[in-house]
């Protein structure tokens, strides 16, 4: 039976005690006998602070990794008002960014170039993926700050670029290649422009004198990019420099940034920023997602000394799934447990799941979400339900409760390796009262199409992609930059 604590206990009072006595206390999350317990008083839903603190961030170089500072792109974008608003507007997004990424996918794999009317079921609201894209660094570009979105479903990097035809508002100054001497021009003879295909999805297209390479990026939901690409120096902070680095000069760009000055792409194809620093990092980076509630700062580790790691469980790794035609990283997906009980479903490594730090909510083939549902529902009983909102369709009323205690959930990953989903990571606070709080897990329309494993079921874990190795690995860590 699944105890609960009223906020007048009575009969549960003796046990509570004991177990707030045994419990181990982590940041208001205790856990205990494969079940944790989520403290209604644990998120501060904060005001936001001064924007301009948080476009700064730091670096720290570390037995030969890089450790960048990492935070919510919420924690910059100024005082939140209507944290509700905030948390109902983010589910949406994430669901359209869901059927873009869904719709990149189909396009690259029938090598069809992306344009708007392939994505003619998304309205053309802007900057959809990266409104979901909600995690930031700060790098120098030709020696100057600039802070940036990282997105490991993205390749190509790019930032806003003077002489601009169109730039949406940033924060730091707009990148001007004319006064840096260090920037030069690709050309479009060159092979890195055609790598774009692979990157982007759309071919480079010759520019006449000189014959730039120009590209273009759609998010597919109207928002994009569109520039020439260049090479600079960029420095991800103290000592390392990479030099000629292959990035977008947006000349053209829209969407809503954030005030972020563009993005850096951690993906698998030729010109991400992995694969361009694989001489230095050995092709390994790292991340720690901080939790959204609240102004916590996680980690963006850039090399694979794992001394540097925080963890606070052994690294379990897993074989990435090796998809020649699409840029993204691949998992196979082999069970999931709710408490002791192993969930059944007949789509269990079937396909690969995409593990990506752009989308909110992990998606699961519907015969999975529907086995996970219900296991979780039965060991989760006696709690009031509240309506669905929107994806999520499992949602509870818990604002008569100051903490409930919920059933582990744990992801089972090829070569036994196992993503523990932290007690943060399981619901989803519709309504900051706790009135409607949800699964934050959700159903896929189709088996067949791609599931996607969500930045919200990897807050505070260490996630580590070797590419070189083509392995994946999962801890548990508490996320902090110091
Ligand atoms: C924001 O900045 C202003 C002035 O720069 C300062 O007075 C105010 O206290 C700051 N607010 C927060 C929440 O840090
Ligand atoms: C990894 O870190 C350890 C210190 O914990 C250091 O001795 C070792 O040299 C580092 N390895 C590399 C490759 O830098
Ligand atoms: C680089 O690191 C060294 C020592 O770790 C420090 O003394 C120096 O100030 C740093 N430089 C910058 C630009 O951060
Ligand atoms: C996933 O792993 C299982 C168990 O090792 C294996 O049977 C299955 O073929 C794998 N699936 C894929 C898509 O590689
Ligand atoms: C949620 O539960 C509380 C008391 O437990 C109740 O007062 C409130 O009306 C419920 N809210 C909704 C939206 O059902």
């Amino acid at each position: 039976m699944v105890q609960a604590k009223p906020p007048f206990p009575s009969k549960l009072l003796l046990l509570s005690l004991l177990v707030s006595i045994l419990a181990i206390f982590d940041n208001g999350v205790q856990c205990f006998q494969g079940k944790k317990v989520l403290s209604m008083h644990k998120f501060q839903w904060k005001q936001g602070s001064n924007s301009s603190t948080c476009l700064s961030q730091e670096t720290r170089w570390e037995n030969g990794a890089t450790i960048l500072e990492m935070k919510h792109k919420d924690s910059c974008s100024g005082k939140i008002l209507d944290w509700n608003k905030k948390l109902q507007k983010h589910l949406i997004m994430d669901d359209f960014q869901l059927r873009s990424l869904q719709s990149r996918m189909k396009s690259i794999l029938s090598g069809r170039n992306i344009d708007d009317s392939v994505d003619t079921p998304i309205p053309l609201t802007s900057g959809i993926r990266l409104q979901t894209l909600n995690y930031i660094v700060t790098v120098e570009l030709g020696g100057r700050k600039m802070t940036v979105i990282v997105d490991t479903g993205s390749d190509l990097s790019w930032v806003q670029c003077q002489p601009c035809k169109r730039c949406y508002n940033q924060q730091d100054p707009v990148f001007n290649p004319s006064t840096s001497p260090s920037y030069r021009t690709v050309l479009c003879s060159s092979p890195s422009c055609q790598s774009l295909q692979s990157a982007t999805g759309n071919l480079g297209v010759c520019g006449s004198n000189p014959p730039t390479c120009n590209y273009v990026v759609n998010y597919g939901d109207g928002s994009y990019t569109r520039g020439e690409l260049g090479t600079e120096l960029l420095d991800l902070g103290n000592r390392t420099a990479v030099n000629n680095f292959i990035f977008g000069c947006g000349r053209n760009n829209q969407g809503l940034f954030g005030g972020a000055s563009g993005l850096v792409g951690l993906g698998r194809s030729s010109l991400s920023l992995i694969s361009q620093t694989s001489a230095m990092f050995g092709g390994v980076f790292s991340y720690c997602l901080p939790i959204t509630e609240t102004e916590a700062s996680g980690s963006l580790v850039m090399g694979g000394n794992s001394s540097v790691y925080k963890n606070t469980t052994p690294i379990s790794y897993t074989r990435m799934i090796p998809n020649p035609q699409l840029p993204f990283y691949f998992l196979n997906l082999t069970g999931i447990t709710v408490g002791s009980v192993a969930v059944q479903a007949p789509s269990f490594g079937k396909d690969g799941m995409m593990i990506d730090s752009g989308t909110v909510i992990t998606r699961l083939p519907p015969s999975i979400y529907q086995a996970l549902k219900d296991e979780f529902v039965k060991q989760f009983s006696g709690f009031p339900s509240a309506p669905a909102f929107m994806i999520l369709d499992t949602c509870f009323n818990f604002s008569g409760y100051q903490e409930v205690e919920i059933p582990n959930i744990k992801m089972h990953f090829e070569g036994n390796a196992e993503l523990n989903v932290d007690v943060t990571g399981v619901f989803y606070f519709v309504k900051t009262d706790a009135s409607q709080v949800c699964l934050a897990i959700a159903s896929l329309s189709y088996e067949n199409e791609v599931g996607i494993i969500g930045n919200y079921q990897q807050k505070n874990q260490r996630v580590i992609y070797d590419t070189k190795g083509s392995m994946l690995g999962f801890a548990a860590e508490a996320c902090t930059f110091d």
